[in-house]
């Protein structure tokens, strides 16, 4: 399900300049599912990652509690996501569960933990979630 809602939305990327169409399917506590693509753009640097659009798309509509991020591509092996993406999603939760596929169906789990030991964590604890 979750799988299917990251390999579906990756139709959606719009890639010209890479050709790399990436999708990302986030779901939360509640079993919701929101879905993202890769956005490019012609100044290459604006571009944003499946990830964090589909992370952008559950918070908007009011979601912050993930558990599981799936992320399709149709690469020889499946893709890990960048740096910044981890960082955005420790944000919310830094144990999340990351879930990496290709369109041929190679699969590969990881924790977001393990991917990015020590997010930043910039203003204190107890000024976060205002
Ligand atoms: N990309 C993602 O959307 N997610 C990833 O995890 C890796 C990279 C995008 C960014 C760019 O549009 C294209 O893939 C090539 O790097």
């Amino acid at each position: 399900m979750l799988i299917s809602a990251a390999v579906d939305v990756r139709k959606n990327a719009y890639a010209p300049y890479s050709g790399f169409s990436v999708g990302a399917a986030l779901l939360t506590k509640s079993g919701e599912i929101f879905t993202g693509c890769n956005v490019e753009n012609i100044s290459y640097r604006l571009t944003v990652c499946a990830e964090q659009t589909a992370l952008a798309s559950a918070v908007a509509q009011g979601h912050r509690d993930f558990v599981s991020i799936a992320v399709a591509a149709d690469s020889n092996q499946p893709i890990v996501p960048c740096g910044a993406c981890r960082q955005m999603l420790a944000e919310f939760n830094p144990s999340l569960s990351v879930i990496m596929v290709t369109t041929t169906g190679k699969e590969e789990e990881a924790t977001l933990s393990n991917l990015l030991p020590r997010p930043s964590q910039g203003i204190l604890e107890s000024k976060r979630n205002v």
